[in-house]
């Protein structure tokens, strides 16, 4: 494992106030590139997530053939191979600490005549991969993997793919993803079945790009079928906002009495707006202003004033539209009034780390009373500022870091993660952006926030100003 830990503190700050322009959505960057990948021309693509997860799959495309650039602009632009013409890569491909570009591209080499070898960082050799070789290996492909379908493996495209009918036993978007992928270079129609509706991405940039995918309601859930060998042409991408990064300066805004925030060009599809529903839920006053469409995805401006949270039940149905916020939302009821039960948690337990276990340690740590189930967690808030104090495992997670940066902020004393290095994957420049609104993280790598923000300290003006538009 790598010993390059690099610890970060978040100190109890003031109010936090301006605007964030937060980095682009992960989910959308990678499918922007990987079908951009398999189109026919040049695609560009404007607010591309240049976090380390996405360059991963960027240089794994170029090895698969595809040229693609970013340009001075902050443009990229991909140059395509079209449908079946990806090269087998001479190198091991490795996805860092990406769960989604490695499902994503072993669903893409399924049916693409190659051999590839991959591999990934102490985190993502840890989670499962079976859940994508199992239909891929319906579809022809074959796998040697490690015990229980993990990371390094090996894959050998199928030559003659086939399609298939398949119905998710998770709530997967990165296996329902995997599955279209491959379906574009079988003939006839992929079909996926899915229990409970996942984010639609893949569907919509397929789309985008000309191929025929149509979704129809099913038993509660969604069946999506894609109709194989389509043309793909390159077109121009606009990447949104990504909802799960506007979630940490969004909830530190919240928490933080006094504060007004505005993040502009944020995502907002239904299919990944849980955290908003259940902030909303609990009394957060954020005000959704000027939506409009941006190549197919729904964004909007959200405007963020300081609010007395509650705490709600969550239930597990509404897991899947915010399955990366549930560390946040924890931080948001350690600080709100009342018991928050969150439910239907299994899949937490096999993202980047077992989030479920490190939401609990780290809020324990910090003097916040919390039990975790199976699959649940409830937490218990005081409506004043938690203790803090603690020191957090992060496990290689970024966003447990990004959460427990947040409590720090509102806590009593400051929070310790014990490493910041993995916010890189998904959030670049974080603690800066933090700082830049009024926040207090500190770290080696870091210039000081301390003596800009010290005028900050007396609490009192920022309360007194809200006060005045008639709130708390
Ligand atoms: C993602 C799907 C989700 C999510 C991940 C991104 C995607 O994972 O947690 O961060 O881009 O398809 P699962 O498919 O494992 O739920």
């Amino acid at each position: 494992m790598h010993a390059h830990h690099s610890p970060l503190t978040a100190h109890p700050s003031g109010a936090l106030a301006g605007t964030a322009l937060t980095p682009g959505d992960k989910s959308v960057s990678h499918r922007a590139l990987l079908i951009g990948a398999l189109a026919v021309g040049r695609t560009r693509v404007a607010g591309l997530l240049a976090g380390d997860d996405v360059l991963r799959t960027a240089s794994c495309c170029r090895a698969l053939g595809a040229r693609i650039e970013r340009h001075a602009d902050g443009a990229w632009t991909v140059d395509g191979v079209g449908v079946g013409g990806l090269n087998e890569p001479e190198l091991v491909l490795d996805m860092g600490n990406s769960g989604t570009g490695a499902r994503l591209l072993l669903g893409m080499i399924s049916t693409h005549h190659l051999t590839a070898v991959m591999t990934g960082d102490a985190s993502l050799v840890r989670r499962p991969m079976a859940r994508v070789i199992a239909p891929l290996e319906a579809m022809g492909a074959r796998f040697v993997a490690r015990e229980g379908g993990r990371l390094p493996l090996s894959v050998t495209g199928a030559k003659s793919p086939l399609p298939i009918s398949y119905r998710l036993p998770v709530a997967s978007a990165q296996v329902k993803s995997a599955i279209l992928l491959a379906g574009l270079n079988a003939p006839g129609t992929t079909v996926v079945i899915e229990p409970e509706a996942t984010r639609d991405h893949s569907e919509t940039m397929l789309r985008h790009f000309g191929a025929t995918v149509t979704v129809e309601p099913f038993e509660g859930g969604r069946r999506i079928a894609l109709t194989g060998q389509p043309e793909l042409t390159a077109r121009d991408v606009v990447v949104p906002r990504d909802p799960s990064s506007a979630a940490f300066p969004l909830v530190a805004a919240l928490i933080l009495a006094g504060s007004r925030l505005k993040l502009p060009g944020v995502g907002i599809n239904p299919l990944r707006s849980g955290l908003l529903l259940s902030l909303k839920e609990m009394g957060a006053d954020i005000a959704i202003e000027n939506r409009r469409e941006q190549g197919g995805e729904k964004v909007a401006d959200l405007l963020v004033r300081a609010s007395k949270l509650n705490g709600i039940e969550v239930p597990a149905d509404r897991a899947p539209t915010m399955i990366d916020e549930y560390p946040i939302l924890a931080v948001a009821a350690a600080c709100a009034r009342g018991r928050t039960v969150m439910r239907g948690l299994a899949e937490l337990r096999v993202k980047e780390s077992d989030r479920l276990a490190a939401i609990a340690a780290g809020l324990k740590a910090n003097g916040v009373k919390v039990e975790m189930g199976e699959d649940s967690l409830t937490v218990e808030g005081t409506g004043s500022p938690p203790p803090g104090g603690g020191t957090v495992a992060t496990h290689m997670d970024h966003r447990i870091a990004m959460a427990f940066l947040v409590l720090g902020l509102g806590a009593r004393r400051a929070v310790t993660v014990d490493d910041g290095t993995m916010i890189d994957t998904s959030f670049p420049g974080f603690a800066a952006l933090m700082n830049g609104l009024g926040a207090r993280i500190a770290g080696p790598l870091l210039k000081k926030p301390a003596r800009a923000t010290a005028a900050r300290k007396p609490k009192k003006k920022p309360v007194a100003r809200a006060k005045k538009r008639g709130r708390k």
